[in-house]
């Protein structure tokens, strides 16, 4: 586990019951941050929080939908009550729909652009002015190494994390002088309850990237401590890659 000081701040990190996120908020735990445990299941998002407390750290469950605007003003507010807004991590996402464009439903575009883009542009837009008020802070949106390239079958989930990665650029600009800090991180395939489990699925992913396996959710969330903490004070509007060499070939 990585040991960066976060202490005296709060952070909210969407999606936190599961997966990336959940190891994301154990660490910002462990690290000294007051954590509001994000997520739509709200009976996972209570078990995180209290996985923290049980740690000794300072959390607090949110039960709700990252793409809702009002609900996302809310988390910012449940957040100052912690402590001051110094950290977020948007990483709330959903794989979508399988399927060639041709075939891709309305539905499922929709849902997707939905969940993994809107949500993170009702998160930059709550959670800045705040920051800025509270004297800096760094957000980190979970992008993807497909917000880089392309993924046969994917073209929603594609096209939402380039988006995020244009998104976050923005962000970044716009807010330097202010004293926020906003950077993607690009995971490769991460082993996670988003993917396909079956053997077959799992060894085609894990054969893509140079190390040959898959990725860890804790190995996602060392580098997402690292840049919102202190030790990155220079890096901002990054596409920081966690990717087993996938992106190199
Ligand atoms: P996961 O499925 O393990 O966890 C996602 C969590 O988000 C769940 O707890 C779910 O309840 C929550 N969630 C879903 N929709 C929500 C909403 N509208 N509002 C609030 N919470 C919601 O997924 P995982 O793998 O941890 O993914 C997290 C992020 O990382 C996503 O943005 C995903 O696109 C990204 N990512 C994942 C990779 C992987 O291979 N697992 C690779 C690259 C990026």
């Amino acid at each position: 586990m990585a040991v960066y000081d976060v202490g005296g701040r709060s952070a909210i990190v969407s999606g936190a019951g599961s997966g990336i996120g959940r190891a994301v908020a154990l660490e910002l735990g462990a690290n000294g941050a007051s954590v509001l445990v994000f997520d739509l299941n709200g009976e996972a998002a209570k078990k995180v929080a209290d996985e923290i407390v049980g740690a000794g750290g300072i959390a607090v469950p949110f039960d709700g939908d990252a793409a809702d605007p009002e609900t996302v003003g809310r988390s910012v507010a449940a957040a100052q009550d912690l402590g001051p807004l110094r950290i977020a991590v948007n990483n709330a996402g959903i794989s979508g729909e399988s399927n060639l464009i041709g075939d891709y439903s309305t539905e499922s575009w929709r849902k997707v652009m939905s969940v993994n883009l809107d949500s993170v542009f009702y998160a930059l837009r709550a959670q800045l002015p705040v920051m800025v008020a509270a004297g800096g802070g760094s957000i980190v949106n979970m992008a993807s190494i497909l917000g880089s390239v392309g993924f046969p079958m994917s073209s929603a989930y594609v096209t939402a994390k380039h988006g995020v990665v244009g998104l976050t650029q923005n962000a970044a600009l716009e807010y330097a002088k202010q004293g926020v800090r906003v950077n993607a991180v690009a995971p490769g395939f991460i082993r996670t309850p988003l993917l396909d489990d079956t053997i077959e699925a799992t060894k085609f992913l894990a054969d893509k990237h140079p190390v040959g396996r898959l990725g860890t959710p804790e190995e996602v969330a060392n580098l997402v401590l690292f840049l919102v903490s202190d030790a990155s004070t220079f890096i901002t509007g990054g596409y920081q890659l966690v990717d087993g060499g996938y992106t190199a070939q």
